[in-house]
């Protein structure tokens, strides 16, 4: 493991207090990225920085150094992919507070469980570019509220370009990792997410070997329809409990050794739930590593869990700093922790500490 003095002197320091030192950090890490074997996965982009899925949050996390940027995709009524985490943007866009949209609000069934708000199929995208991103968790992220109604939704193309343009800039491949949504759910609307995600990928010619992409999905079947045309690296989501919507395994079957090698058929990793690495104890402390990672590695799959959050109320309680469930605990502890399970990458919503914990590991 690197020598905590050491890593810091070679200009690592203001990586250290991202919130206050983003910006200033910015260059020193962007240009100064020293590769290991795992990566970092800017999740939703910089989202503990910057409203989710803006391109804000995107060129953050890739200033931060992450080495993959994470799109979430859903469509809009006119079929063009967007950004956000689920169709359901009622809170993370201001359409709550527009008159014109107010007769748009609804309840759906979304794989089964019903969700009341305004769905991005209901909107065409010129409507759509009409919104404004806010904050997901204001009273978590009070500092982000700052960018509340400054950025738009933005397309997978824009997404994508914003990649390629900041690839140039910063003299390095950005990873993309996009994830279809509710696959299934979309398919029965009659806005599949795959095809324009491929034609997507093929326009700027990111669909072929080598490319730095992995498409993600909690579902596994449109990860197996889509193998024989997507020529990048495909990953599984698996939650902590249940199964995907309209599968009758479950994800902790699928997690079996048994489980492992029959997906790695048709996909190239996993992105489990963290808790699936390391569970927690009952007292909410950090408990001992399962064999995932040796059992999937033994099945050819890489393993990236998620979400890697820096605040206490996400941190096991032997990594919380104090009491307020804001502020933030040993994040850079509890990453090291994970890294040492031997896990190929992992997502978190602040890059920088991915990338300063990455180098402290060694
Ligand atoms: O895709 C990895 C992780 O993002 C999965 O969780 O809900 O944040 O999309 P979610
Ligand atoms: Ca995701």
């Amino acid at each position: 493991m690197a020598d905590r003095r050491q890593v810091l002197r070679m200009g690592a320091v203001a990586a250290a207090a991202p919130a206050l030192t983003a910006a200033v950090a910015t260059p020193a890490l962007a240009h100064g990225h020293d590769r290991a074997s795992s990566e970092v996965f800017g999740h939703r982009g910089a989202s503990g920085y910057r409203p989710e899925h803006t391109l804000a949050s995107y060129e953050l996390a890739a200033r931060l150094g992450a080495d993959y940027l994470e799109p979430d995709l859903v469509s809009t009524k006119d079929h063009v992919l967007v950004c956000r985490h689920e169709p359901e943007i009622g809170g993370t866009t201001d359409v709550a507070s527009r008159p014109e949209f107010a007769n748009r609000k609804k309840s759906v069934l979304l794989d089964g469980v019903s969700v009341t708000g305004w769905w991005t199929e209901d909107f065409t995208l010129a409507e759509l570019k009409t919104l404004r991103a806010v904050e997901r968790l204001p009273a978590v992220r009070q500092r982000n509220t700052l960018y509340n109604g400054l950025f738009q939704v933005p397309t997978f193309t824009e997404m994508l370009e914003l990649r390629a343009k900041l690839s140039k800039e910063l003299g390095r491949d950005l990873g993309v990792i996009p994830e279809t949504k509710h696959p299934t759910y979309h398919r029965r609307l009659g806005m599949e997410l795959e095809t324009p995600l491929l034609r997507t990928l093929e326009r700027f010619g990111l669909n072929k070997r080598g490319a730095k992409v992995w498409i993600q999905s909690f579902e596994a079947a449109n990860l197996r329809a889509i193998r024989g045309q997507a020529r990048v690296n495909l990953v599984f989501l698996t939650s902590a409990a249940g199964s995907p919507f309209n599968d009758t395994t479950t994800y902790a079957q699928y997690l079996t050794p048994a489980g492992l090698k029959e997906l790695s058929r048709y996909a190239d990793g996993i992105g489990p739930d963290k808790a699936q690495v390391i569970p927690r104890k009952a007292d909410n402390t950090l408990g001992t590593p399962t064999s995932l990672v040796k059992d999937a590695h033994a099945a050819g799959l890489k393993v990236i869990p998620y979400t890697f959050r820096a605040e206490n109320q996400f941190l096991p309680a032997d990594y919380q700093v104090g009491t307020d469930p804001n502020a933030y605990g040993r994040a850079l502890d509890e990453q090291i922790t994970f890294l040492g399970t031997g896990i190929d990458g992992l997502f978190t919503d602040q890059a920088d500490i991915g990338v300063l914990a990455r180098k402290l590991r060694g």
